[in-house]
């Protein structure tokens, strides 16, 4: 019997493409191998053919974990004692998880007040330290830069190079579904990290002769935290979307080129929007996912609005991160439940639709 490539985890799936772990070392909660979902009706509200590459259904809920298997993995084989990094929420719930799983200590940095509730308690049930700041997630990554670089604690943030590497598969299980490249690859953008590693999974393609031709990569901001698509630092960055609530980010320049090099670009969307789309893909398509997430399909809406994305373009748009993350959110954007008494009628009324 041959494991399934959810069994295997993406060390093991991609082992002939990544960097080498000893098998004692391997990190790997089954990450990885998320679905392609076609989307048509959702599509044909954004004029797109459109696929969701949903990496919520991720191990942690996040596409985190595909960086985190790799980067807990080399900290395990580097003997390390402890990991530690800063999180708007997901990355701190990966870390967290995968440090659990690796017995390594785990240290997370996050904005007091601006996480998620479903990010706060994996974190805190894994066991890692969770610690507040009165601060932004960029000041809260200054903060555990200093500790990395004067303690033996190894940072997980995307600045550690095997984070990347293990993200950019996506991109490979994206042409092993599709049987090609999209014409568009569309992705919520905070620090700038996770496009920096589909380009360079897709550019790797383009090497090994797997695809012959590159997407054009859309990356889509917060209008409140639209570094990049300012081309300019955001100071005090504010969003609904508190996943990618940066205002510097650290991948900024492999983030911009990627944009640049692929003929893509960069598109802002308002909290309203981002709110719009979060509520239309989970009721054209059933697929729940995160404020953030939702902010790629309301960047791709603006992007069609401005001509940059044509009619009938082929689009993946990754749904970075799951629905269940963030319940207030969806709560608040809900109709409340109807409150009834337990009896047949109460409920005959409401069957019906006839008024009380
Ligand atoms: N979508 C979600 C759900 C995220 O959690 C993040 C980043 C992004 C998109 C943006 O990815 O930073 O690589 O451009 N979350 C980080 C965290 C910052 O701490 O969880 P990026």
């Amino acid at each position: 019997m041959s494991a399934s490539n959810r069994t295997l985890g993406l060390i093991r799936r991609y082992r002939d493409r990544l960097p080498a772990f000893d098998d004692a070392n391997i990190v790997s909660i089954g990450e990885g191998s998320t679905p392609l979902i076609h989307a048509p009706r959702l599509g044909d509200r954004l004029g797109v053919n459109l696929y969701l590459k949903y990496e919520g259904l991720n191990p942690t809920g996040s596409f985190k974990d595909r960086g985190m298997t790799t980067a807990l993995s080399a900290a395990k084989q580097d003997g390390a004692q402890a990991v530690i990094c800063a999180s708007t929420g997901n990355t701190s719930a990966s870390a967290a998880a995968y440090a659990a799983r690796a017995g390594i200590r785990c240290v997370v940095v996050i904005p007091g007040g601006k996480v998620a509730l479903g990010k706060l308690a994996q974190a805190q049930i894994a066991g890692a330290s969770v610690v507040q700041i009165d601060g932004s997630f960029d000041d809260a990554l200054r903060m555990v830069r200093v500790m990395s670089e004067e303690h033996p604690i190894t940072l997980v943030n995307n600045l550690n190079p095997y984070r990347l590497e293990g993200q950019k598969t996506a991109a490979w299980e994206i042409i092993d579904d599709l049987g090609h490249q999209p014409e568009w690859m569309c992705l919520p953008v905070g620090n700038g990290g996770n496009i920096t590693a589909y380009w360079r999974g897709y550019n790797e393609s383009l090497q090994r002769g797997d695809i012959s031709v590159l997407p054009r990569m859309l990356g889509a901001q917060a209008e409140g935290s639209a570094a990049m698509v300012r081309g300019e630092d955001v100071l005090q960055p504010e969003t609904i979307a508190t996943a990618i609530r940066i205002g510097a980010p650290v991948r900024r320049e492999e983030a911009g080129a990627a944009a640049r090099d692929s003929n893509g670009g960069f598109a802002a969307a308002n909290d309203r929007e981002i709110l719009d789309w979060f509520g239309h893909v989970v009721r054209d398509e059933g697929v729940f996912c995160e404020p953030s997430s939702a902010a790629s399909l309301a960047g791709l809406a603006n992007a069609r609005r401005d001509g940059l994305v044509a009619e009938g373009a082929e689009v993946v748009c990754v749904l970075t991160g799951n629905g269940l993350k963030d319940p207030d959110t969806a709560i608040s954007e809900s109709a409340p439940p109807i409150t009834i008494p337990a009896e047949r009628d109460a409920l005959e009324r409401i069957v019906l639709g006839t008024p009380a």
